[in-house]
């Protein structure tokens, strides 16, 4: 027998919040287009009563996704899910997610309200968000710490008031399978209504136990699994869907769950979230660490050779791990590098693929071999690339291990060129102090990365550089075979964003 699950993302919403990834309007839409070409079921395109900028990108988001639910989060207060109304209203299929903590510490110390008066108020705001929304979730914050008897109360009321999908989070990442399981169970018995709307979980990593709480609250009658791509989020972050959606493929047998998910987008919608954000997953993570088809032992090897299934439980494959993709080079045309992008699934316009080609080929000038994953690198840092203000001209840097490093950038603004001048310990910080000169505005860096997108010594760099400016974080992206230059492209981009 088997059971059809739902994939709920909340990677624009959970996800966002942690640190280091925020994201900006196009760099969120062009996730939750990649969420989409997944097939999740759901996705949570964010919080919108926490700023403008969260608003204005749920209500594109909204208008844009098609094929996904589109799903706003809200606080159990009429002003929030006003506000969360009039993002999501444009969506295809909208739903309204409200919240109330229901357990005695979090009612005592955060809402200081009385068990009673938060039924109440959970009652009272899904019957006004189910009058506004055909769809409407309710959450029981900190759920797994909250009494069994009284979650079963409140599930009862709100479901009589309109909830189509309850959700019975494990907030602080506390529970353990077995318990889960038997909680869920529990509350099946105790509620009237339970059993007659959607299910959900929403599991937290902080003792490492969110994906296997998540499949045993599916095992006990969950149907809607709450995750995250990367499993990134709130602390140790969230059950990462690439796990939940690959152990019930390969384990069919003793899950019998089956989802929509194409799983042969996973790793393209991994390796899109770790370029916006610059977070990338550590070599050995489950599913979609650079290490996780690799076999280093001889014996291994071996065995791979003769029978990859020696080894390999699932095929790289099946998450759309290509091997053999080094099909463009230095002598493709335009027409060969369109059909190629087109074949990796990208809907540019032509403007963009001709933008594009441009990089590329200024990088296969340089670089013997381009794969996938460089393409990627150019075609995400387009797509999220901002009307440029400050253009990079040129830079000097001289630097050495007997002498200070010295950088000159020239930056062209409104058409007039400004050099900046300055000294540091290394290349990277006298480039940004001299772009600094150049600036008429005061950024803080925040954060600053560089990896190399593929193997070897002429693999494409890739930067990330996150400033502060006012109350505001800004990303910027920069790639290069010059890591140096790949580093001042990001803090330019991340400039221009301000600007
Ligand atoms: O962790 C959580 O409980 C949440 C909401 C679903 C309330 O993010
Ligand atoms: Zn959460």
């Amino acid at each position: 027998m088997t059971k059809r699950i739902k994939f709920f993302d909340t990677t624009l919403r959970d996800g966002e919040q942690s640190p280091g990834c925020s994201m900006n309007t196009k760099e969120k839409l062009l996730l939750a287009k990649q969420l989409e070409k997944m097939r999740v079921d759901v996705i949570e395109a964010g919080f919108a009563v926490a700023s403008n900028s969260d608003f204005e990108s749920i209500k594109i988001i909204a208008n844009e996704i098609k094929d996904s639910t589109v799903a706003v989060f809200a606080r159990a207060v009429k002003g929030d899910i006003d506000k969360a109304w009039e993002a999501v209203k444009g969506a295809a299929k909208p739903r309204l997610h409200t919240f109330i903590a229901t357990s005695d510490i979090h009612m005592e110390y955060i809402l200081k309200m009385a068990p009673e008066e938060v039924i109440r108020r959970a009652e009272e705001m899904v019957r006004y968000a189910s009058s506004l929304c055909p769809e409407v979730e309710f959450s029981a914050e900190d759920a797994t710490r909250s009494n069994p008897d009284f979650l079963a109360e409140i599930f009862d009321r709100v479901i009589e008031a309109g909830a189509k999908i309850i959700n019975i989070p494990d907030t602080v990442g506390y529970i353990t399978p077995d318990e889960y399981y038997n909680f869920i169970m529990d509350i099946r018995k105790k509620s009237k209504h339970l059993d007659k709307v959607e299910i959900a979980v929403h599991c937290h990593n902080d003792i490492g136990l969110a994906v296997a709480n998540t499949l045993a609250a599916a095992k006990a009658g969950a149907t809607q699994l709450e995750c995250t791509v990367n499993g990134i989020g709130e602390r140790a972050g969230n059950a990462a869907l690439e796990e939940l959606v690959m152990i019930m493929n390969v384990r069919q047998d003793q899950y019998g769950f089956i989802s929509n998910i194409n799983t042969k987008e996973i790793m393209k919608t991994s390796n899109l979230l770790a370029s916006i954000t610059g977070v990338g997953v550590q070599p050995n993570k489950a599913i979609v660490g650079a290490n996780a088809f690799v076999h280093e032992s001889g014996i291994h090897q071996h065995g791979v050779l003769n029978n990859p299934e020696t080894y390999e439980i699932m095929k790289p494959e099946s998450i759309g791990i290509t091997t053999d993709n080094i099909v463009v080079g230095k002598h493709s045309g335009r027409h060969a590098f369109k059909d190629k992008i087109k074949s990796m699934g990208y809907e540019l316009t032509q403007g963009e693929i001709d933008i594009a080609f441009e990089e590329f080929k200024k990088l296969a000038d340089k670089k013997k071999e381009i794969y996938d994953k460089d393409i990627d690198a150019i075609i995400t840092n387009r797509e999220s690339k901002v009307e440029d203000k400050y253009k990079l001209v040129r830079f000097v840097i001289n630097s050495g291990n007997t002498i200070t490093t010295t950088a000159s950038v020239v930056l062209n603004k409104d058409g007039i060129d400004i050099e900046g001048i300055s000294f540091a310990e290394g290349p990277v910080d006298a480039a940004f102090s001299a772009i600094d000169k150049c600036l008429d505005i005061h950024v803080e860096l925040e954060d600053y990365s560089i990896q190399s997108v593929t193997e070897g010594t002429d693999a494409l760099g890739y930067s990330v550089v996150k400033l502060k400016y006012g109350n505001h974080r800004y990303t910027g992206r920069g790639t290069s075979i010059n890591v140096v230059e790949a580093s001042i492209k990001a803090y330019i981009n991340a400039v221009n964003s301000i600007a």
